[in-house]
Order: C-alpha cells, then sequence, then structure tokens
C-alpha cells in the first residue's frame, strides 16, 4: 500500500516537500481526538518483551526516530503514535537559521539512500525550548539534539552549545551534542578530543546548573568518517568525563559501493549520504566502540537500519538503543511495527528473557 503511495505520490514530489506533507498528514492524524489511540493501537503496540531500560529512562522499546527529521519538535506524539519508542529531536541551534538553500534533499532510490546538505535549518533554541515546555503529554520520550550556530566561528561554539544547553536542559529526556553533521562548516573540527573535552565539559556542567534535580544523561553524536584511532580516543573521552553514551554514526561524505548512476550522484553535489549504504560501517563503528567501552557506555546505533535483522544485529553487537530515518521515507508508517513484530520474535527464538540481557551477547563468545 504505501508503496503505492510513494511510487505515485512522494516519488514525482521534491523530497523535502514530500517529507512537509507526509509530516503534517502524520501531525493531523494526532491531532483528531481519538484518531491518535486509534492509529498507535494498530502500528505501535507494546509489546512487553521489548520494553526497555536506558539512560535511566523506561521506553516502550529500543528503537527511536533519529535527528532530523523533527528539527523543531512539532511532531512528537505523531511520531509515536507511529511506533516510534522515543524521538530525538534536532538537531537545534542557539539561534533560529534558515539552512542552505533547496534543493537539499535527494532521493538515491536504487540504494534505498538519502543525500542531504539540509545545514541545521531550524528555529533556534528559545523558540523550540518554548515548544517543549508547552507539551501537555509528556509520555514519550524526548532527546535533544544540538548543533553549533553557522555563522558563529568555531573559536566561539562553546558559548554557543551553552545557550542552547540552558535553554533546552529542563525539557530534555537526554541531551544529545552533535558534532558530526558534514554541512556545518568546521562542525566535524570539535570532534578532534582536544576541543571536544571542553565542549563536552562545558555542556555538562550547564546541564546540571539547569537541572540540579535531575541527571539529564549526555551523548555525543559522532561522524562514521572519523578514522579508528579517533574513534577510540572519543570513546575514551566519553569514559573520562563520565558522559552517559555515544550515538553512532551521523551520515557520510563517502560515496563507496552505490549502485545509482554516478551522474545522478554527482549531481546531488556535496552532503550526508544516509540508508543503506551506511548500514555496513555503521554496524563496523558500533563494534569498535563497544569493544572499548564494554557496557560502560549506552550505545545507540543509528545508520542503514531496514529491518528486524537490523535491529537486532544491533543489540548483539552491543547497541543498548537503535535509531533509524532514511528507511522510513522508503518503508512508511508501518515500518515501526514490523521492526517491533520481527525483534520480539528474535528475542523469544534467542532464549534471552529481555532486551537487555542480549545487548552485546554476539561480543560475548
Ligand atoms: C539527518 N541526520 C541528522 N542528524 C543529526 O544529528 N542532526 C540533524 O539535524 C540531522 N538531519 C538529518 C536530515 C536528513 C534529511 C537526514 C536523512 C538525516 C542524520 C540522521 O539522524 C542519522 O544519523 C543518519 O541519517 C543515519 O541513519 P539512517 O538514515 O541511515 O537510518
Amino acid at each position: 500500500m504505501y508503496r503505492m503511495l510513494f511510487n505515485l505520490v512522494f516519488r514525482r514530489m521534491d523530497p523535502e516537500k514530500a517529507h512537509h506533507l507526509a509530516f503534517f498528514w502524520i501531525r493531523l492524524a494526532a491531532a483528531v481526538p481519538g484518531l491518535r489511540t486509534l492509529v498507535a493501537a494498530v502500528l505501535a503496540p507494546r509489546d512487553p518483551a521489548l520494553r526497555t531500560r536506558a539512560l535511566g529512562l523506561d521506553l516502550p522499546g529500543p528503537f527511536g526516530l533519529a535527528a532530523g527529521f523533527d528539527k523543531n519538535a512539532v511532531g512528537i506524539d505523531g511520531l509515536a503514535m507511529l511506533g516510534f519508542d522515543y524521538v530525538e529531536i534536532g538537531t537545534v541551534t542557539a539561534e533560529p537559521q534558515p539552512g542552505n538553500p533547496a534543493p537539499r534533499l535527494f532521493r538515491l532510490i536504487e540504494d534505498r539512500a538519502l543525500i542531504n546538505r539540509m545545514g541545521f535549518n531550524n528555529e533556534g533554541s528559545a523558540a523550540v525550548a518554548a515548544r517543549l515546555a508547552a507539551r501537555r503529554d509528556r509520555r514519550t520520550v524526548v532527546g535533544v539534539n544540538i548543533g553549533k550556530t553557522k555563522v558563529v566561528p568555531e573559536a566561539e561554539a562553546v558559548a554557543d552549545y551553552i545557550a542552547s544547553t540552558e535553554r533546552l536542559a529542563r525539557h530534555a529526556d537526554y541531551f544529545v551534542v552533535n558534532v558530526s553533521s558534514p554541512n556545518t562548516p568546521g562542525l566535524r573540527n570539535l570532534q578532534a578530543v582536544d576541543q571536544l573535552r571542553p565542549l563536552l565539559s562545558a555542556v555538562r556542567r550547564t546541564l546540571d546548573q539547569a537541572s540540579p534535580q535531575r541527571h539529564v544523561p549526555l551523548l555525543v553524536k559522532i561522524a562514521p568518517d572519523l578514522a579508528d584511532a579517533d574513534i577510540d580516543q572519543v570513546a575514551d573521552l566519553a569514559l573520562e568525563l563520565s558522559l552517559d553514551g555515544i550515538i553512532a554514526t551521523n551520515t557520510t561524505i563517502g560515496r563507496d559501493g552505490l549502485r545509482t548512476d554516478p551522474a545522478k550522484v554527482a549531481a546531488a553535489g556535496a552532503g550526508g549520504l544516509s540508508g543503506a549504504p551506511l548500514k555496513a560501517r555503521a554496524l563496523e563503528v558500533l563494534g569498535r566502540i563497544h569493544s572499548r567501552t564494554g557496557d560502560r557506555l549506552t550505545l545507540v546505533s543509528v545508520g542503514g537500519i531496514e529491518t528486524a535483522d537490523d535491529v537486532w544485529q544491533r543489540i548483539l553487537a552491543g547497541a543498548t538503543l537503535v535509531q533509524g530515518y532514511s528507511a522510513f521515507i522508503y518503508e512508511g508508517p508501518f515500518w515501526c511495527r514490523r521492526l517491533h513484530k520481527g525483534l520480539a520474535a528474535r528475542l523469544r527464538a534467542s532464549g534471552h528473557g529481555t532486551l537487555g540481557e542480549a545487548v552485546g551477547a554476539s561480543t560475548r563468545g
């Protein structure tokens, strides 16, 4: 059904316009009294076997929507209605900004992939904080992902992240410092530990000041393009600073192994590649971090998730939480339902009592 809708409607539309249309429908459905409960009963059935405890939070399952879909926190309830177990909003920057000129989002259908150079288009931390503060229904776990305002020079990045943290800390179930999007010039330089240490320390301190009663878990989101030695350094830093976890990975600037006509790929231009082509590297980065940190950090795996097998594989490789974005575009509203059903079946067949027990099982020999 969705495949037909995708081919007849969305595929013929500009990808960003299609995103706005689909997101509008999702929000509309969630706003109709009774409809949200009805849709959630079909699409977000809550199998108790999948209940997940992570970052001090209780979640209905391990699978969340990755950052970038709901940049301004406008559709959290609608996305939870479709079955996402939690929603990571953002990336939010301290100041509002328009992002890069369109077109800035491209589909590579043969590769089940996307290329984007959105450039953190968002309404800014004050507007998003006000929206989160006004939420009436707080049942859905919300992660807040922050990044650097484009016009702020790299040397002033810490102050910019702190401004966002001060405004957003109290509204976040968990917090993510994004230093890995390829579409803000210089952003990924902040992944170098000499830059990352003062940044993460300052955000941690600010979270504690802004939310003295409740520990707001802090994670860092990294790029798949980091060299292995750099990944190790970030993992060591996360332990040194007592971070709560790492999200791996963001999109890649690589273009290897694509089936799509190279001329079409080249025509899309610069940007981050996501979806199926990211699968192998995202798994590899997860495995590397897990072998270094064991269960001392909560690992969130993202990149190329399409099926229940993908989610299960990440859990076995050490991920407590998993996220996806690109395959949602290709798979549609029944995606989470399929993933949850498949995951519950794999859990039962594995003999593990809970998902938590299965985390990292493939690394224990
Ligand atoms: C993203 N992603 C992203 N990540 C982030 O930390 N902040 C952001 O603002 C965005 N924006 C964004 C926009 C678009 C259009 C896409 C496709 C992706 C990256 C996303 O959260 C995720 O890390 C990657 O897309 C890899 O996961 P998938 O898409 O392969 O499941």
